[in-house]
């Protein structure tokens, strides 16, 4: 297939993109670079960087297969300081995106949604069918795309899927998360275990669980990649499948830090900090969704080897 990627020189997008080329697809990457990286887009993708808002009419007239849409704004804090930003640079330029697909015909869409179109769950692992009630504008702009898409999907025979992302970790080689406003645990634990900062602060250590920490649901970002292929392989025209992507096992924030410690032998400084707004206390997916319809299989849900991968690139980085 011949697909674009928006956001191919971002995190998920960039491996996402290597993945597809592997698999055989033409692929071609729309970025504007304002957090992403042009070397970060792999080697066998054309780069056109570019706004979407702006570009995409001309760039779907040359005919594509399908879209896979990463490219958005995902910093919560950022969502609630700013809304605008993110009510314009997500909602108005999917809207923008389904206008220019349904113009040139463009058949399938691959959605990058998320967990925080969810807010504090009722019912833990989290289902497809459980009510949305985002706690911040971030996840409230990628849930305003996805009621979007399901109305352009039934209205014009998009075969569209959105896929909701729990907290994607890990790394692909040489590609891996670095942005240069970083908020996710991971990054920030392997940033003191180099010696970039004293300490991690912990995000309160009051919250209902176990020890007092945030539990989350950390996905590699190759099993999140494998079932990208799989959405656009059984996508279906008119229809808007929405599939939750994780591993279904909950890790608190000070189990992620000691398996930090274990991986890369260092100490790791811990202070306990006040809670972070917008925090739910835990968030875990249930995926049987995407493992009955797509044959999805997490291969790499070991906590472990997510660190151990996303300590390999990061250390290989900082080497370099
Ligand atoms: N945390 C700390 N200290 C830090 C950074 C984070 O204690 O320095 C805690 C957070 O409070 C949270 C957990 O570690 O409890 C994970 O935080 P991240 O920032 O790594 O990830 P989030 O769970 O906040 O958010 C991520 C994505 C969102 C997505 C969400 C869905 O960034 O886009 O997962 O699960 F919506």
């Amino acid at each position: 297939m011949k697909l674009l990627v928006t956001g191919g020189a971002g995190y998920v997008g960039s491996v996402c993109a290597a993945r597809l080329l592997e698999a055989g697809h033409e692929v071609v990457v729309l970025d504007d670079l304002s957090t992403g990286h042009e070397d970060a887009v792999p080697a066998g993708a054309r780069f056109i960087r570019g706004d979407i808002a702006e570009v995409i009419g001309d760039v779907l007239a040359e005919g594509f297969d399908g879209v896979l849409h990463f490219a958005a704004k995902s910093l919560v804090g950022e969502s609630m300081q700013d809304p605008g930003k993110y009510w314009t640079g997500n909602v108005l330029t999917a809207i923008r995106l389904l206008d220019a697909m349904k113009e040139h015909g463009t058949p399938k869409l691959v959605f990058s949604s998320t967990a925080a179109t969810y807010g504090e769950p009722r019912e833990v692992p989290i289902p497809e069918t459980a009510p949305t009630a985002p706690t911040n504008t971030y996840g409230a702009t990628k849930l305003a795309i996805d009621h979007a898409i399901t109305s352009y999907a039934a209205a014009h025979g998009l075969a569209a899927t959105s896929l909701r992302y729990f907290n994607v970790a890990g790394a692909y080689g040489s590609i891996g998360e670095r942005h240069a406003t970083e908020t996710h645990l991971i990054p920030l634990v392997l940033q003191v275990a180099l010696g970039q900062r004293e300490h991690i602060s912990i995000y309160g250590e009051d919250w209902p669980t176990e020890d007092g920490t945030c539990v989350r649901d950390y996905i590699h970002v190759l099993d999140l990649a494998d079932a990208h292929l799989l959405a656009l392989e059984n996508a279906t025209a008119g229809e808007h499948r929405i599939y939750n992507l994780g591993n279904g096992t909950g890790f608190s924030v000070k189990q992620v830090i000691d398996t930090c410690r274990e991986v890369t032998g260092h100490p790791i400084p811990a202070v306990v900090a006040p809670r972070r707004a917008g925090d739910p206390a835990v968030l875990v997916a249930s995926a049987e969704r995407a493992r009955a319809d797509l044959g999805w299989k997490p291969e790499r849900a070991d906590i472990t080897g997510i660190v151990r991968d996303a300590w390999e690139f990061t250390r290989a980085r900082h080497e370099a």
